[in-house]
C-alpha cells in the first residue's frame, strides 16, 4: 500500500492544531496548542483574540510538527484545512496559511468540513471502522445525528434547532460559577451529585423526530437557580450538574437509539467535545450493551478540536478527487 501523507490544519475555534497523518489512519506527528487559558478570563471564546493567536502560533506549530518527523513540506502529499463551519476570522487564518503552503509546495489543497473531521476522528483510533455507520456529533457548536453512507457521502438525519449540547453545558456551568469551558467542570461535579435530585425536562420534539432542542432544558436550570435564590434556599451545585446532565443524556441516548432503529445501523460512532464526557461514555456503553450496538468513541484528546481528524477526512476526500482551488473561502455556517 502506498503512503499518502497529509498535513492537516485546524483553526476553527480556540485550538491551533497541525498534524501529519498517513493514509487517513496513522498520526505521524501532531501539535494542539490550546488558547483556553487566554479565553478563560473572558468566560468564553473572543473571536478576534482567537484569530490573532492563530496567526502568531500557526507557523511555529507547523514547523514543530514537520521537525518532529524530519520532514519538509515538499515531502507532504497534500495540505488539508478546515474551511467551515466556525469563527470566520479564525478559519481565514488557517485557510490562508494552508493555501500559501500548498501553492508554494505545488501540492493539492483540500478544504475539509469541520463536522466531517469530527466524524473522522474515529478512523484514527479504530482501523476496522468503515462506513456505513451512524454518527452522533456533540460539540460546542453542533449536535447532529448523521448517517455515514460512505467516507464522503454523509447525510444529516437530525440536528439541534437551537442550542448545541456543549453550549448548554457551557451556559449552565457559567451560571453555576464554573470557569470556561464548563463541560468538563459539570462532568467532574456531576460525579458527586444525584442525577434524580431535580426533575428537569427531557425535550423530545415531535414523535419520531431526530432533531434536538436544548434551550428549554437550559432555561429550566436557570429558572430553578433563580427561584432558589429568590427563596433564599441553598443549592447543591453537584445535584444541579448531575440532574441537568442526566436530562440531556436521556435525550441523546433516546435519539441515537431511535436513529439506529430507523436505519437498521448497529455501528454508532460518537465524536465532538461533549463525547469526552465520562457519563455520556458510560450511558452510551450501557445502551450499546443492551441493544447490541458496536460503539466507537475517540480518545478524549481527539473528541475536542484537533488537526489529525481534519487530515484523516482529507485522505478520503483526496481519494474521491475532492480537491479545492486557491479561491476556496472560509464559511462560518457551512451545511454538510
Ligand atoms: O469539539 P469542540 O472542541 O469544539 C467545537 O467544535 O465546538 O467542543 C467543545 C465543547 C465545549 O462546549 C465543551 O464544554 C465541551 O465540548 N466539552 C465537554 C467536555 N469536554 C469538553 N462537555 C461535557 N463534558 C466534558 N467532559
Ligand atoms: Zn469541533
Amino acid at each position: 500500500m502506498c503512503s499518502v501523507k497529509i498535513l492537516g490544519i485546524e483553526t476553527s475555534c480556540d485550538e491551533t492544531s497541525v498534524a501529519l497523518v498517513e493514509n487517513g489512519r496513522k498520526i505521524l506527528a501532531e501539535k494542539i496548542s490550546t488558547q483556553i487559558e487566554i479565553h478563560k478570563q473572558y468566560g468564553g471564546v473572543v473571536p478576534e483574540i482567537a484569530s490573532r493567536n492563530h496567526l502568531q502560533l500557526l507557523p511555529f506549530v507547523t514547523q514543530a510538527v514537520l521537525a518532529e518527523v524530519k520532514t519538509g513540506v515538499e515531502d507532504v502529499d497534500a495540505v488539508a484545512v478546515t474551511y467551515g463551519p466556525g469563527l470566520v476570522g479564525a478559519l481565514l487564518v488557517g485557510l490562508s496559511y494552508a493555501k500559501a503552503l500548498a501553492y508554494a509546495a505545488k501540492i493539492p489543497l483540500i478544504g475539509v468540513h469541520h463536522i466531517k473531521g469530527h466524524i473522522a476522528a474515529n478512523y484514527l483510533r479504530f482501523p476496522e471502522l468503515v462506513p456505513p455507520f451512524l454518527s452522533l456529533v456533540v460539540s460546542g457548536g453542533h449536535t447532529s445525528i448523521l448517517l455515514v453512507n460512505d467516507y464522503c457521502d454523509i447525510v444529516c438525519l437530525g440536528k439541534t434547532i437551537d442550542d448545541a449540547a456543549g453550549e448548554a453545558y457551557d451556559k449552565v456551568a457559567r451560571t453555576l460559577g464554573y470557569e470556561y469551558p464548563g463541560g468538563p467542570m459539570i462532568d467532574k461535579f456531576a460525579r458527586k451529585g444525584r442525577g434524580d435530585a431535580i426533575d428537569f425536562p427531557r425535550i423530545m420534539l415531535q414523535e419520531g423526530s431526530l432533531d434536538f432542542s436544548f434551550s428549554g432544558l437550559k432555561s429550566a436550570v436557570l429558572n430553578y437557580l433563580n427561584s432558589m435564590k429568590m427563596k433564599n434556599e441553598a443549592i447543591c451545585p453537584e445535584d444541579v450538574s448531575a440532574s441537568f446532565q442526566e436530562a440531556l443524556l436521556d435525550v441523546l441516548c433516546a435519539k441515537i437509539d431511535l436513529a439506529a432503529q430507523k436505519t437498521g445501523q448497529k455501528k454508532i460512532a460518537l465524536s465532538g467535545g461533549v463525547a469526552s464526557n465520562s457519563r455520556l461514555r458510560e450511558r452510551m456503553a450501557e445502551l450499546a450493551a443492551e441493544k447490541g450496538y458496536r460503539l466507537y468513541i475517540p480518545e478524549p484528546k481527539y473528541c475536542t478540536d484537533n488537526a489529525a481528524m481534519i487530515a484523516a477526512q482529507a485522505y478520503y476526500e483526496l481519494m474521491d478527487g475532492n480537491i479545492s482551488d486557491i479561491y476556496l473561502n472560509a464559511v462560518a455556517s457551512l451545511p454538510l
